[in-house]
């Protein structure tokens, strides 16, 4: 009959179909007509989300680290890193950037190394450290921007009395998916300090591509930067200059390769944003990934809807084309770093501007950990556990890593 035939032939279909998904899975193929909304999306659908880490608790969780943990080899480095709750317990603060803070105590020094991933430092607080950058020794002060860009020997040195911190970025997790991560130690623990030191800020000293208003829209250059120093004097005259020529409404200015005029890496933007008091900026949305780090002020910052208070030392993330604007209550001074020179180098770069502030829908609480005294067992079970570590730790590097 007619009607049988019929229900046999969608019956045959039906476990066709089925075993065609089988054999699709068996040979890990994916038909592309199942997932296509889920691949190319209206507009883009990072998996990082919004958030912001206590600049305080950052802070305290470094000291505490700096008490309980050496820098030698093999960790390489004291660094906390900013670790996004949407990102499935990846150590990156957003889908292509990586952000932590970094701390070095008195009289210590970090290893000397390099690697592919390019990475610049914004100083948060201290005095008396320096990085040594291919051999060239520069000192470091509170809002100075240093770049240890890709494949340069690097290695940071506490001289001082005082634990500094400063905020690391990276672009290691775009270099990862790029399959181009690389990374060697240097012959020795540190590379030979200079007799000339800031070369490379001296090579350009009160050159006037260093800073350019706004962002850079157009330059693209594959080098780095050869000046390798930012100093925040120069950059909060700059901010002043601009400030005032804009009857003090909110500036900003781009750090660029003198050179070529180009970000100062060839995958990262580092730029500072002086926000006066009651004036906010527009809202935005901008491709690619932005890292926020609070270096003077407070107010609070609107992404995608939600409201995200901050002050010195806090670091927030705004992932891809979510919507942000800034308001501060104090005259504030944010850093910010993106993949900005990426999208534009692949001319995937969109930015636009809402025609309206958005509405506040939901306050972001940051996390904390109570900073209780520790109970007097724990402590002492805790640093033998330390001591105990560093003594195998220093014995292991004696008898192989040089020193
Ligand atoms: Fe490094």
């Amino acid at each position: 009959m007619i009607s049988d035939n019929s229900a046999g032939v969608q019956d045959a279909t039906g476990e066709e179909l089925e075993r065609l998904y089988r054999d699709l899975d068996a040979l890990d193929l994916h038909p592309l007509w199942n997932i296509t909304g889920e691949l190319l999306t209206e507009t883009p659908r990072p998996k990082a989300v919004p958030w912001l880490w206590n600049g305080a608790q950052l802070r305290a969780l470094g000291e505490r680290a700096i008490d309980l943990v050496p820098v030698e080899r093999g960790g390489e480095r004291r660094v906390l890193s900013l670790g996004n709750p949407g990102l499935a317990g990846r150590p990156y603060a957003v889908g292509t950037l990586w952000g932590a803070i970094q701390c070095l105590g008195p009289h210590e020094t970090a290893p000397a190394h390099r690697h592919s991933p390019g990475a610049i430092r914004f100083v948060l607080a201290g005095s008396g450290v320096w990085t040594t950058v291919d051999g060239d020794a520069c000192d470091m002060h509170p809002g100075d921007l240093i770049l240890t860009p890709s494949m340069h020997w690097h290695d940071h040195t506490n001289g001082g009395t005082e634990s500094m911190v400063w905020f690391d970025g990276l672009d290691l997790p775009m270099i990862e998916a790029l399959d181009g991560v690389f990374f060697e130690e240097y012959p020795e623990f540190a590379q030979p300090q200079p007799a000339t030191r800031n070369v490379s800020e001296v090579d350009h000293a009160g050159h006037p591509g260093r800073f350019r208003a706004g962002a850079v829209t157009d330059e693209l250059d594959p080098r780095s930067s050869r000046l390798l120093v930012y100093r925040w004097t120069e950059t909060d005259a700059e901010l002043t200059r601009l400030a005032a020529e804009a009857d003090q409404a909110p500036v900003s200015l781009e750090f660029t390769n003198p050179e070529s005029g180009a970000s100062v890496l060839p995958t990262l933007s580092c730029s500072m944003h002086r926000l006066p008091a009651g004036r906010p900026t527009e809202a935005r949305q901008q491709t690619g990934n932005a890292i926020w780090v609070v270096f003077r002020g407070e107010g609070h910052s609107v992404i995608g809807g939600q409201r995200f208070d901050w002050a010195p030392g806090d670091m927030f993330v705004v992932p891809s084309w979510i919507p942000v604007e800034h308001h501060a209550a104090t005259p504030a001074d944010l850093f910010r770093l993106t993949d900005a020179p990426v999208l534009r180098a692949l001319g995937i770069y969109r930015e636009r501007a809402l025609d309206d502030p958005q509405p506040v829908t939901t306050t972001f609480t940051a996390r904390t950990v109570e900073s209780a005294p520790i109970p007097a067992t724990a402590s002492a079970s805790a640093t033998a556990s330390a001591t105990a570590s560093a003594t195998a730790s220093a014995s292991a590097s004696a008898s192989g890593e040089s020193l």
